[in-house]
């Protein structure tokens, strides 16, 4: 089990020789804009402008480029995708496809968010590019969401924590990040047409979080508005959203930049907050269009300006502007695919393990069935976040080369054969079922959280027949498991897994790795027990007589139209917080995850050093111990909970975390810091953050529903 400590360790190791490329890049603020004072002075109005919109390229491989200023000899700015590795349209060129940055998040490690996120960056300073197109901070409101793959999962404070992480190890090699999709895009089916409707309280609690702990705690230098409307108004012409709150209020210093078909009029863009507009909505601010709207005096060339320092710094700040400042990276490297595999068996999440059936011994001869409609693919998600990789590994080929070729058997799945399967399983001792979840990506949303084909039908019949199933799942997110839960041994979720999935699962499944993966979302009985679908709100309501469907991306049909609503009447309760305000029992809560040993975590504290209203501050204490024989990894999970308050706030509400690595009988005290914002709702009453004086319940335990002890802050 001490490879699990030496995978760790070689993969700190090579996070740091990632890092060191990037330590080149030193300019210190100051120096960066008085440089920016010395351009601004040498530009043209019409070459500002230039810098402030994309242009449609019809190069073969596709580019993402906007601006340079040829005359001063500045290079254009270039841009990819995505999350989850690096999207580039040569197909000669293979990159790194790491698993999606759903399984990052059930990780709950936030080492492993800036060494997935090293990968991504190293990937692009190697092929010169400026700007990645992610990590996706918008939260998973329902599990149907087309893009939640793309996501952290529901809770605002795990994805800004993990979403911090990433962000920061993509710029420490001056590439710069970019969180999107501001704000509350978490439909995809419709999105350019559909307002999100939501009080301030949610905006603030819940779907702006993670968006401002980018921009406050890892100084993200681009976002992205959504492609869909904010209280009426488009994201990228929303100035309250964009101006007021983002720059002016939260201090954002970086780009605004638009989604593909985001924006529609420069000057509603211009006063909503956008620097910059790309894709399908390039002609914005192009074609002329901006320059008029200066040249007729509805847009201040102080506008411009602002917006032009803002660019000229993202080109200072990735080097498009004195790239000898950038470092080199490396691409599609054996380095890569370790730490693809590692994040992908780190990020699985073991949801049952009857009888310790789990880990296979690679030793014993036992015979082994694999089959399901996953066995031998490796499922992905579609749309801009889709990663060409070299190399692909299924579970199959992961499996293989493992286990003994002999006593491995691989039973395609057939879906009108199933009684063949079944007669199968009968001449082995295991039974290796791997689910394919359902089809996700952009511009879509599932329609249902049933198991596509006969999969749930052909689970349950063979664990009639057989009592040594172990089901792998790979999918987008949480799908119907209520029909058959009871029926397989163990269950593992592997989630959609990158290029290594084959081998992670093998890792896990041998016990090569020790599972630590915890849900980053709740999985719920059935569709109707999440909010959103409870409440009738999913998907968005029609407005119009004659709704609009597609998105033209011709500038001459492009119109802004409102056409659906989605309002958000869950308010604050969504995810966990939802499921425990109704008492309604999931299937697995929040935050859950087994693992191979056995954890003990024993109340070693409150410390309250500040009792204060206006500014709280406590350290929760907590001594975790290995109490099984295999090292693994414990997520200790601090939730607090204002049972007291003027508003209905949630039951509990996750405000810190921390993974431990230990070694059998090893323990370690773990610290939790806990600040103001974590005893803090939005009061509307004051616009601002506030904290009620009373009794505060503070829940440490490794899932939302399993405290291992409670204890009281009395606020004054
Ligand atoms: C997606 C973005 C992506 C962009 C560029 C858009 O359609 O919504 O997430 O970054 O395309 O590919």
């Amino acid at each position: 089990m001490r490879n699990l400590f030496i995978i760790f360790y070689f993969f700190s190791c090579i996070s740091l020789i990632a890092c060191s490329q990037s330590d080149k890049v030193q300019k210190t603020d100051s120096e960066v804009e008085k440089k920016i004072d010395d351009l601004m002075e040498q530009l043209t109005l019409e070459e500002k402008v230039h810098l402030l919109h994309g242009k449609v390229t019809t190069d073969t491989p596709l580019r993402f480029e906007s601006g340079g200023v040829e005359r001063l000899g500045i290079k254009q700015i270039e841009f990819l995708d995505g999350p989850v590795g690096i999207r580039d349209f040569d197909p000669d060129q293979k990159t790194t496809a790491l698993p999606s940055t759903l399984s990052l998040s059930c990780t709950w490690d936030t080492d492993a968010a800036s060494k997935f996120a090293s990968v991504i960056a190293s990937e692009l300073l190697y092929l010169d590019k400026h700007v990645l197109f992610g990590p996706g901070v918008n939260l998973m409101r329902s599990p149907l969401g087309g893009r939640n793959f793309e996501y952290m999962g529901e809770d605002p404070y795990l994805t800004g924590t993990m979403a911090t992480h990433y962000i920061n190890a993509v710029q420490k090699h001056g590439i710069a990040a970019n969180a999107k999709h501001f704000l509350a895009n978490d439909i995809d089916r419709l999105r350019h047409f559909t307002s999100s409707n939501l009080d301030d309280r949610t905006l603030r609690e819940m779907h702006l979080m993670p968006f401002e702990m980018a921009v406050t705690d890892a100084d993200v230098w681009t976002i992205m508005s959504g492609n869909n409307l904010v209280n009426g108004v488009h994201a990228a012409e929303n100035k309250r959203i964009a101006q007021e709150i983002l720059k002016d209020e939260l201090g954002f210093d970086g780009v605004y930049l638009t989604d593909w078909r985001a924006a529609y009029s420069a000057v509603n863009s211009a006063f909503g907050g956008t620097d910059m507009t790309l894709g399908f909505g390039a002609y914005v601010y192009g074609d002329g269009n901006l320059l008029e709207a200066v040249n007729n005096g509805d847009v201040p060339i102080s506008l411009v300006d602002e917006k032009v320092r803002r660019v000229l710094r993202l080109y200072y700040r990735t080097g498009v502007i004195e790239p000898e400042t950038r470092g080199t990276g490396e691409i599609n490297t054996q380095r890569h695919h370790d730490i693809a595999r590692a994040m992908a068996s780190q990020g699985m999440v073991l949801l049952k393990n009857n009888g310790s059936i789990l880990p296979l011994d690679t030793d014993n001869q036992a015979k082994i069935m694999v089959t399901g409609p996953a066995a031998d693919i490796v499922p992905v998600g579609t749309g801009s976040s889709r990663v060409d990789s070299e190399i692909s590994i299924t579970p199959l080929q992961g499996l293989r080369e493992v286990f003994n070729e002999s006593n491995l058997t691989y039973l395609p799945y057939q879906e009108d054969e199933l009684d063949e399967l079944i007669s199968g399983t009968a001449s082995h001792d295991y039974v290796l079922f791997f689910v394919s979840g359902g089809r996700s990506g952009e511009g879509m949303d599932m329609q249902s959280l049933e198991l596509p084909g006969n999969q749930a039908d052909a689970l349950r019949q063979i664990s009639a027949v057989h009592d040594k199933v172990i089901v792998v799942t790979l999918s987008a997110g949480p799908f119907d498991m209520q029909e058959w839960i009871d029926e397989p041994e163990a269950i593992l979720s592997g989630w959609f897994a990158g290029q290594a999935t084959g081998q992670a699962i093998a890792d896990v499944l041998t016990g090569k790795v020790n599972p630590g993966g915890k849900l980053s979302f709740t999985i719920a009985r059935q569709l109707n027990d999440y909010a959103v679908h409870s409440l009738g709100e999913w998907p968005q309501k029609p407005i119009l007589d004659t709704p609009p469907r597609n998105a033209p991306a011709d500038p001459k049909q492009r119109v802004a139209i409102h056409g659906y609503d989605l309002d958000y009447t869950e308010g604050v309760f969504m995810g966990y917080r939802w499921f425990d305000k109704e008492s309604i029992n999931p299937l697995f809560p929040f935050g859950y995850g087994l693992s191979y040993t056995t954890f003990k975590m024993e109340d070693a504290g409150l410390d309250l050093q500040s009792d204060q209203a206006d500014k709280p501050q406590a350290t929760v204490k907590v001594k975790v111990t290995n109490t099984g024989d295999k090292a693994g990894s414990e997520v200790v999970q601090v939730y607090i909970g204002d049972p007291e308050s003027s508003v209905p706030r949630p039951e509990r509400e996750l405000k810190g975390f921390k993974k431990v690595w230990l070694n059998p009988g090893e323990s370690e005290e773990v610290s939790i810091s806990l600040d103001k914002r974590s005893f803090a709702f939005w009061n509307e009453k004051i616009d601002d953050w506030d904290v009620e004086p009373g009794e505060f319940i503070i829940e440490v335990g490794n899932s939302s529903r399993n405290p291992a002890f409670s204890k009281t802050a009395t606020i004054q």
